[in-house]
C-alpha cells in the first residue's frame, strides 16, 4: 500500500517494531505513517485506535490482527482461548461497526479488508476453537458485504493459503510450504470492489471448490487431518 502511495495508520501492540516499520517505509516510498499502540484483544484499546483515527479520511480499513491455537483443545488454557476470542471476533465486530458507520456518516465510498482462513468454512479438530473464530469473521463479513453494498461499502473476506509470518510460531502449527505476505497481499488489494472473497494461494482454493459438494462431516475430517500434519510435532 505504501507503494501505491497511500498514508498509512497501522496498529501493534509492539510500538518499536511499528516505529521501525514507519522509518522503513518513509525512507523507501516518502509514505506518512501514523503508529496506534495497542492490544486489540481489548476492549478499551479497540476504543483507542477509532478514537484516534477519528479525525482521518480512511478510505480502507484492513482488519487483520488476530493468532490462532492448535492442538488438544482441553490441554489449552481457557484464557488464551478466551484472548483469541476477544482478539479473532470482538474486536473485529467493534472495528466493522464504527469503521463502517464512519463511512456511512461520511458519506464516503471505502473498504473493509478482513483476514478469514480456510479454516472457516467448516469445523476443524485441532484448531476447533481457532476455526471458529474465522468462522465468524467469515460469515460476518459476508453477510456485510451484501448489506454494506447500498452505503457504497466494499466488505472483503480475505481467506489465503498458509502464510510464511509469525502466525505459526504463535500458533504452535508447523505449515511446511508455505506463501510469502508478498504474493498474499497484491492479491488481496487487487480484490477490493471486484470480490466478496479472495482466496490467495492454491490449497484454499482447491480446499473450498473441491470439497464444496461433500457433506460437513467429510470436510470436517478432511480438515481435521490437514491439521493433524500441522500439529504432529506437538505429539511426536
Ligand atoms: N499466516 C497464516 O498462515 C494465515 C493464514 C490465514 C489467515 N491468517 C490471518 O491473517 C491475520 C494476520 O496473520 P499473520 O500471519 O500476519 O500473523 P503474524 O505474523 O503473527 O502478525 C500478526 C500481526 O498482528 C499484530 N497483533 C497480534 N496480536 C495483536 C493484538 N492483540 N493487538 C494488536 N495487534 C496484534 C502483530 O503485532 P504485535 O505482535 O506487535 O502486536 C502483527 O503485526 C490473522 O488474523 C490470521 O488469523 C493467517
Amino acid at each position: 500500500m505504501a507503494k501505491a502511495g497511500f498514508k498509512l495508520v497501522i496498529n501493534a501492540r509492539r510500538k518499536n517494531i511499528l516505529e521501525f516499520i514507519a522509518t522503513d517505509l518513509f525512507d523507501k516510498y516518502k509514505t506518512e505513517t501514523v503508529i496506534v499502540e495497542g492490544d486489540l484483544s481489548s476492549e478499551t484499546a479497540t476504543q483507542h485506535l477509532i478514537d484516534e483515527t477519528a479525525h482521518l479520511p480512511i478510505g480502507i480499513f484492513i482488519i487483520n490482527a488476530g493468532y490462532g491455537t492448535s492442538g488438544k483443545f482441553l490441554d489449552n488454557s481457557i484464557e488464551s482461548e478466551m484472548n483469541m476470542l476477544d482478539l479473532n471476533c470482538k474486536s473485529v465486530l467493534i472495528q466493522s461497526h464504527a469503521f463502517a458507520n464512519r463511512l456511512r456518516t461520511n458519506n464516503q465510498k471505502g473498504a473493509i479488508i478482513m483476514l478469514s482462513s480456510m479454516v472457516a468454512f467448516q469445523g476443524v479438530p485441532n484448531a476447533s476453537n481457532y476455526a471458529a473464530t474465522k468462522a465468524y469473521v467469515q460469515s460476518l463479513g459476508e453477510g456485510l458485504s451484501h448489506e454494506l453494498k447500498s452505503d457504497n461499502i466494499d466488505i472483503l473476506c480475505a481467506c489465503p493459503d498458509p502464510v510464511n509470518s509469525s502466525f505459526s510460531e504463535r500458533a504452535n502449527m508447523k505449515m511446511g510450504k508455505a506463501l510469502t505476505p508478498d504474493k498474499v497481499g497484491m492479491p488481496i488489494l487487487n480484490s477490493i470492489g471486484k470480490r466478496r472473497i479472495v482466496l490467495p494461494g492454491f490449497l484454499t482454493k482447491f480446499l473450498v471448490y473441491n470439497l464444496r459438494m461433500l457433506p460437513r462431516w467429510a470436510k470436517v475430517r478432511i480438515m481435521g487431518k490437514i491439521m493433524s500434519g500441522f500439529t504432529a510435532h506437538q505429539t511426536n
